[in-house]
């Protein structure tokens, strides 16, 4: 029987359990986009606490002020050095790392996938590659590409959103075509090996919005060109949350990440409500999803790994009550406990 403390691999990466922080925007990177002394004790306590795998939070490479406040950003060469003590910290626990890109657009405006011209596509593209070097030059294990929540390359997946007439709008071939050629050209530049992982949306929850049907394909395809992790959630961001009508309290997306699962042979990570571990070990050893991945949980508990390693019997205390989005100083939970021999 699997375990959710097996020991694993994705690709390079080498994980000491099968959980993962799904990647939160915490608030606290300096005006610049850079990671400040407060954020890097964040993720060393992830680290710390004994967290699988760490997805950092989404982070902007377009350098302007599209950037929501205290979000990371790696806009140019100049930003690498900052991430280097970030990273070693999170490796000094026994952690990987993989950095989060996202594009939200420019000139402060949030993009639709109507702005675009067909070359600013192709600079985009681009953006993600420079972005993903970037993030492999200051020592990240991977990167992951923020196709989720109704974020601009999400909004490319859904039939209604995405009003474009050319190649990258219409049929589901059209809709997937932009986030693979982004994985491409980040492949070309990182190498086979530089593990690329890909959030991607089940479903907006919007009707007809034939998301499902470009998620499975976008898979499959992202599979076979060697993506080497999906991390399926779904739902638009301030919406409701979990999106109504899905059958379960917890793991609400666990039909669809087993779909995904059964049809691709890339390790699955379910993000969404994970929150009692013999949930996750049923799933793990019946639906095909080998990672389960947790963001508000362990905004309250970072050592929540540890302490599920030594009381499998307990859910997290997460209340999901999402007090930690309204925080004045940095999106952290108010209930939070300080774990041991922290100042
Ligand atoms: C404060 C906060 C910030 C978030 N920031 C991001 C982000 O930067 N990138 C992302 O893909 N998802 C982000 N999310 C969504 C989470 O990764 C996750 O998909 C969602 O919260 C459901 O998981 P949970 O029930 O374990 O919280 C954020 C969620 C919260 C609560």
């Amino acid at each position: 029987m699997k375990t959710l403390f097996d020991e694993t691999c994705i690709g390079t990466l080498q994980l000491r359990n099968r959980l993962v922080r799904s990647a939160t925007w915490e608030a606290m990177a300096d005006d610049a986009g850079r990671p400040t002394p407060r954020l890097v004790r964040v993720y060393r306590d992830l680290a710390y606490g004994g967290t699988g795998l760490i997805i950092s939070s989404a982070t902007t490479f377009s350098g302007d002020a599209t950037r929501v406040p205290g979000m990371l950003a790696i806009p140019d060469d100049s930003y690498i050095q900052a991430y280097h003590e970030l990273v070693q910290t999170v490796h000094r626990e026994g952690a990987p790392i993989v950095m989060q890109l996202v594009f939200p657009g420019r000139n402060g405006v949030f993009w639709t996938p109507s702005d675009p011209s067909r070359d600013e596509i192709h600079s985009i593209a681009r953006g993600f590659r420079d972005a993903a070097f970037r993030a492999q030059r200051a020592g990240f294990d991977g990167v992951e590409i923020h196709a989720a929540h109704g974020y601009f390359l999400s909004q490319f997946l859904n039939d209604k959103r995405n009003t474009r007439t050319d190649e990258y709008g219409g049929i589901v071939r059209n809709r997937i075509r932009f986030l693979l050629e982004i994985t491409s050209e980040i492949q070309a530049r990182t190498g086979e090996t530089f593990p690329i992982l890909v959030k991607i949306n089940c479903s907006d929850f919007e009707e007809d919005d034939g998301v499902w049907e470009a998620c499975q394909s976008a898979c499959s395809k992202l599979a076979e060109q060697g993506i080497r992790a999906i991390e399926v959630s779904g739902g638009i961001s301030h919406m409701p949350f979990p999106p109504q009508g899905l059958p379960y309290e917890e793991s609400v997306f666990r039909d669809y990440a087993a779909e995904i699962a059964r049809i691709t042979d890339v390790p699955v990570i379910l993000v969404g409500l994970n929150r009692t571990p013999s949930v996750l070990t049923g799933l793990l050893n019946t639906a095909g999803i080998g990672y389960f991945s947790l963001s508000r949980p362990f905004l309250r508990q970072p050592d929540l790994a540890r302490y599920w390693r030594k009381n499998p019997d307990r859910p997290a205390e997460c209340l999901s009550c999402d007090a930690c989005r309204e925080q004045p100083d940095g999106n952290v939970c108010p209930f939070r406990k300080s774990l041991v021999g922290e100042k």
